[in-house]
């Protein structure tokens, strides 16, 4: 098996090893791809100011977020289906994050439910939520996530209705027939063998209440678009707060007066976010929509991000351009994807060791040195 040494050749390896139609949905974006490719570009030409002589000999990588502190300031963002791209994928990404001492956000659209990941993992973790029309449904979910002592709540707000993919449309994971799939899924017999067969069930395993057992890819799309509720506003997360008392985060913010409302309305966070260039392409991608949302927030709230984060690099980069804490999203699905657990391990000790590099030379020796002086504007 070929060697892979940074986050594009897990990418190859996940192309490789995936059947068709989950490599396009975890790989693609919307329409055009526009916003995708510019979260990816935006971030590589952020570039930084080398330092030297500054005594880099002790770097300290951990960070405070919600009370607790991390390795590194990098946590496991939602990723849909995860357990569709490896054996319970979920809880084997959890699992790695675990033993890197960085929080794992299980997807309110993950393959393993909020109490499996919570039996398996036997230590806390981060919960996305999407608000439904089934009130009762959102609230049973929070009560679960209590009990899991979930140390965190994500709330997505970017997909009151989903985006327009191409890609899924010509796969056939959103219109396309189980026979269309299943040829596909034939064609890589390692994963037919390790997650069609042995990884079972398929299903989406928070939505089981709602969907029932075997529904999880049938018309996916068309779930989400007749279920998420499309007509909610901060009185819902207000009702939110209501359900749930720990750290509250708003996922999807890419305006600054959008930030500001978050502060008002009392939440603890943000994730500063365009879905990964999944929803509405042609909106800026989050290097760029990052500093003026963090000077409207000030300090007065952490600032979280994702999108195009490849490499450690982008980490700091990220952390640069006003970020407090960075999410990655496709890097570890591609990791988890060609290697599992290993392979999503491998990905945090190479950012780890990257941001090693890109804060030597930089002369930062702790996170919070690290800030728009290192950002070089030549
Ligand atoms: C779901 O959140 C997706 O982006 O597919």
């Amino acid at each position: 098996m070929r060697k892979a040494a940074n986050v594009s050749d897990y990418r190859e390896l996940a192309r490789g090893r995936l059947p068709h139609f989950l490599f396009e949905y975890l790989d693609g974006g919307s329409y055009d791809e526009v916003t995708l490719a510019a979260n990816v570009g935006d971030l590589r030409e952020v570039k930084l100011r080398q330092q030297v002589l500054r005594d880099v000999s002790t770097l300290d990588l951990s960070t405070e977020l919600f009370g607790k502190t991390w390795s590194l300031p990098i946590g496991l963002g939602p990723i849909g289906l995860a357990g569709m791209y490896a054996n319970r994928g979920e809880v084997q990404a959890a699992r790695a994050a675990r033993a890197a001492g960085v929080p794992f956000t299980l997807s309110s659209l993950g393959v393993c439910p909020v109490q499996e990941i919570a039996r398996k993992l036997q230590s806390p973790f981060w919960l996305q939520l999407y608000i439904i029309k089934d009130r009762g449904f959102v609230r049973d979910l929070l009560a679960q996530a209590r009990e899991a002592k979930c140390d965190a709540l994500l709330l997505t707000v970017d997909l009151p209705v989903p985006g327009s993919r191409y890609r899924d449309y010509r796969s056939g994971l959103s219109g396309g027939t189980r026979l269309q799939r299943g040829l596909q899924a034939l064609a890589r017999p390692g994963w037919a063998w390790d997650v069609g067969l042995n990884g079972r069930p398929h299903s989406l395993g928070n939505l089981e209440p709602v969907l029932g057992k075997n529904t999880g890819l049938e018309d996916y799309f068309g779930w989400i678009g007749s279920n998420f509720d499309a007509s909610i506003t901060w009185h819902d997360v207000a009702w939110v707060r209501e359900n749930w008392d720990g750290p509250l985060v708003i996922k999807g913010i890419l305006e600054p007066d959008d930030a500001r409302a978050a502060v008002t309305n009392g939440v603890d966070g943000i994730v500063v976010s365009n879905h990964g260039g999944r929803q509405l392409d042609g909106v800026s991608s989050t290097a760029r929509a990052l500093p003026s949302i963090a000077d409207a927030v000030d300090g007065k709230l952490p600032v979280l991000v994702d999108g195009g984060v490849r490499s450690g690099l982008d980490v700091v980069r990220m952390l640069a351009l006003g970020a407090d804490f960075v999410l990655v999203g496709r890097a570890w699905a591609y990791a988890l994807a060609g290697r599992g657990q290993a392979g999503v391990a491998h990905v945090l000790k190479l950012f780890e060791a990257e941001m090693r590099v890109a804060m030597a030379l930089t002369g930062c020796t702790k996170i919070t040195d690290i800030g728009r002086a290192i950002i070089d504007r030549r």
